[in-house]
Parts: C-alpha cells; structure tokens; sequence
C-alpha cells in the first residue's frame, strides 16, 4: 500500500509521533510518504494512496488551523478511504481527563466533517525549556489541574509508542483487508 501521514505540530512532538508511524508502516513493508500540513500543498493527490493517516496536536482546545484546513478539503476523500486520526494532547495522557480528549476530537469531527474509521487519543509532551512565558503558564496550569507535574518541573514525554504501535499495525491491517 501507498500511506500517507499528514501532521501539525506546534512544538514538535507530533512530528515525533508521524516519523515513528512512518517508521511502522515502512518496516511492514508499505511505501509511505509524510506531509507537515502546514508546508503541505492542499492539493496534494489522495488519489495517490491507499491508506491516510492525520495527526495533529492540542493547544487551548483545538487542533492546528492547518490540520484542521486539511481535514475539512479532503473530507469526502478521506471518508471514502481508509483513514485514522492520531490526537496528541496532555488530556490524553491521563484516564481521568481522556473524555476532554475525547471532546477535542469531537470537535474536530464536527468541525471538519470527516469521520476517521479509527481514532487514536495520544498522550503528548512538556518542553519547559523551550516554552515562552505565556506558553509555560498555560502548561503549568494544565500539568497541575492534570496532576501530570514531573518531580523537576523539567520536561517530560507522556506519549504511549507500545499504544501508538498497536494502532498502526491495527490500521494497516484492517487497511489492507
Ligand atoms: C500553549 C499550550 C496550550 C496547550 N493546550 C492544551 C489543551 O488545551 N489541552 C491539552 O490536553 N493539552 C494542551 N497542551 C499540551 C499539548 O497538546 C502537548 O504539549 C503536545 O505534546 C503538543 O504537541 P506538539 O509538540 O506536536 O505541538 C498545550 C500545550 C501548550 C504549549
């Protein structure tokens, strides 16, 4: 199969997590191609693949406006192909706030009118280090409401890769069927 894995990312992990599904799919033996939807030309060809994945990131409750633009251009395409959603955000990292997480995504499917056949929830990262003053308080405020603070205050990755895993080659084997 031709995949392809179109990411947002804001501060970098999401892009993580689209290298590694790409890593997946081609260590299944699968072509792959992956597309930063912020540089990404809308007009790309979903002809062209048998299989889509879309990952984006969570920031004050909503996915990136690119991701978002992507989902919402190619929604009929994406509906009529096999296609999965990976939502990376802090909520998603914790049981107790994974129906916020759960929330985000509604919002997204409602928003851009695509159904994604599969939905991964995926806990994401801290990078205090590299935050500006406003971006480290509104995390700050999210880690302590999530009790999700590190011992350090340092950075800290929640995401699952066993999770992330397990989706992929679930995906590709319902794809492929
Ligand atoms: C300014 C800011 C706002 C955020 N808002 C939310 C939020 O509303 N809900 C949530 O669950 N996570 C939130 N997060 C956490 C991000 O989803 C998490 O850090 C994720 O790993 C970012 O992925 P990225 O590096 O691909 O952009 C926020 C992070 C930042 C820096």
């Amino acid at each position: 199969m031709n995949v392809l894995i179109v990411y947002g990312t804001t501060e970098g992990q999401t892009r993580k997590v689209a290298e590694h599904v790409a890593k997946d799919v081609s260590d299944r033996g699968h072509a792959v191609e992956v597309l930063d939807a912020a540089e990404s030309d809308a007009n790309v060809d979903l002809n062209d693949f048998q299989a889509v994945v879309l990952a984006g990131s969570v920031h004050q409750e909503q996915h990136q406006k690119a991701v978002k633009n992507f989902a919402t251009a190619h929604s009929e395409q994406l509906d009529s192909c096999p296609s999965a959603f990976i939502s990376v955000s802090l909520s998603a990292a914790l049981e107790e706030t994974r129906p916020e997480a759960q929330r985000y995504v509604d919002q997204f499917v409602e928003l851009t009118g695509w159904q994604p056949r599969m939905t991964l929830l995926l806990g994401g990262a801290v990078r205090f280090t590299e935050y500006d003053y406003f971006q480290e308080q509104v995390v700050k405020f999210i880690v302590m409401k999530r009790g999700l603070a590190a011992e350090d205050g340092g950075d800290r990755e929640f995401t699952d890769w066993s999770a992330l895993d397990a989706f992929v080659d679930e995906f590709l084997e319902r794809a492929a069927s």
